[in-house]
């Protein structure tokens, strides 16, 4: 009988180590390392002598089971799952305490429940009463929804409880806060974490019923993150949005059944997430013409373009080292582009403090976005605003050269939708413009090979 031992265990690489220390020496990260128990000593102990069960293999090419997926009735969740939720699969639904995980998961229930097909949810809250949710489900307008509503942590009472059921959804609201009692950490820990979780996804895989699992983004670590069951489950959603800002963004960053990088746009209102149906405009409503230092970018998120405003602010700096702080982007990204435009273009920022910000408080991470934080930047140090009715994107290289991005006709599209009637873009299309497919949609099309030519804007 093997004997319980402790090892020490690094949460971001799995280094195992004898004893605690405060850095791993594999990866380098700071306070990862965790006391595990485990049922020692490993293969050392393993008796290959007792005969497995023979494998079958199959060929590559068969026939497959044909899987129809959920629709949510929600249309930025379908889209953003791929098309809809496949039964069987594991979703980890992870974001800040307070984002709207739950609101977004009650609607994602009702609107399951009350479809043509009337699929059984089942939402197990662990963090509130029963009361708690139904009263946000009656502001939501939800309270009439056939769901099956309980109040729960003890993993095992719900794994028994749903063997029992013909449940087609169900939604773990968090992971968190759910125990094994056969691990002996407390809930919250990465132990329990994986423990309960691992249980949970087991049965959603042999009863074929679609599992949400709600996780809490922390920042100190003590309970453990999302991140260590993203491995474990088949599509991983982040809900992401500034805490002053209404909308929020529901992004794909894996997917097994379905593309990454796709995004969900929701406003927040007093009756719940609201689906947003034109980012760009939401994205560009609050935006003031004529002003210095701010330029509509033209970019995609996923398969969906989307036009924000990105503003700077520079201005001359009291400190001997300059500031640069940025909101949305990121920071050696501008870093880079100060330094291309002091090189190649000889515009000095080093007496200038720049500020950085994407308006509305998306956060963007094309590099196509460059050209258009190169044309807010100068037009703030300039005081000469942009055309009001110009879009620009464009990577910029360290020689100062504009390269070509990705779905340019789409970017254009939609600043003709949007009523835009000018665009800075790469030169790539240059003389075989027809051969390359480029449509301008009306818009005026200024190509600019080199970081010189912006100056001309400014002249
Ligand atoms: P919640 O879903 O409880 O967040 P999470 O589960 O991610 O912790 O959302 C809580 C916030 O959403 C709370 O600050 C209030 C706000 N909210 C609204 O603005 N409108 C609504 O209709 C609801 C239900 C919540
Ligand atoms: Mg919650």
């Amino acid at each position: 009988m093997a004997k319980n031992s402790t090892m020490f265990v690094c949460q971001n690489c799995g280094a195992t180590y004898h004893k605690w220390q405060g850095k791993c020496d594999t990866c380098g990260e700071w306070n990862t390392i965790v006391e595990e128990v485990s049922k020692a000593d490993g293969f050392s102990k393993i008796n290959f002598k007792k005969e497995g069960r023979i494998i079958d293999f199959v060929p590559l090419k068969g026939t497959m089971q044909t899987y129809s997926r959920l629709q949510t009735g929600i249309a930025e969740i379908d889209r953003v799952t791929g098309g809809g939720l496949v039964p069987g699969s594991v979703i980890l639904v992870g974001g800040d305490p307070g984002i709207g995980k739950s609101t977004l998961l009650l609607q994602v229930c009702a609107g399951l429940s009350t479809t043509a097909e009337k699929y059984a949810c089942y939402y197990i809250s662990g963090e509130e009463a029963i009361d708690q949710v139904r009263i946000r489900a009656s502001r939501l307008g939800l309270a009439e929804s056939p769901v099956n509503l309980a109040s729960a942590t003890d993993v095992r009472n719900i794994i028994t409880t749903l063997e029992k059921t013909e449940a087609k959804v169900v939604i773990i609201d968090s992971i968190q806060t759910m125990y094994l009692d056969e691990v002996e950490s407390t809930p919250g820990s990465v132990g329990q974490v994986r423990a309960c979780a691992y249980e949970l996804i087991k049965l959603a895989k042999r009863k074929g019923f679609v599992l949400f699992l709600v996780g809490h983004v922390t920042k100190q670590g003590e309970i453990a993150g999302p991140r260590v069951l993203e491995h474990m489950v088949d599509t991983v959603l982040y809900f992401e949005g500034e805490r002053g800002h209404h909308f929020r963004i529901l992004r794909a960053v894996k997917n097994r059944y379905g593309a990454t990088d796709e995004i969900g746009v929701f406003e927040m209102q007093d009756k719940g997430l609201a689906e947003v149906e034109n980012p760009s405009a939401l994205f560009l409503a609050e935006r003031q013409g004529n002003i210095s230092g701010s330029c509509v970018f033209a970019g995609i998120e996923g398969s969906r373009p989307l036009l924000v405003e990105i503003q700077a602010l520079v201005s001359p700096s009291g400190y001997s080292t300059p500031k640069r702080a940025v909101v949305g982007w990121d920071s050696n990204r501008l870093s880079m582009i100060l330094a291309v435009l002091e090189a190649r273009c000889g515009i000095n920022f080093s007496a200038h403090d720049v500020y950085l910000n994407i308006a509305g408080g998306l956060k963007i991470s094309e590099p196509a976005a460059d050209l258009a934080v190169a044309m807010a930047v100068i037009s703030s140090l300039t005081k000469k605003p942009l055309p009001a009715d110009m879009v620009v994107f464009g990577e910029i290289g360290l020689s100062g050269e504009i390269r070509s991005v990705t779905q340019a006709n789409l970017r254009l599209k939609e600043a003709h939708k949007l009523g835009f009637i000018s665009a800075i873009i790469p030169p790539v299309y240059g003389k075989d413009k027809k051969e390359k497919g480029l449509k301008n949609y009306e818009l005026s099309c200024y190509e600019i090979g080199h970081v010189q030519r912006l100056i001309n804007w400014f002249n």
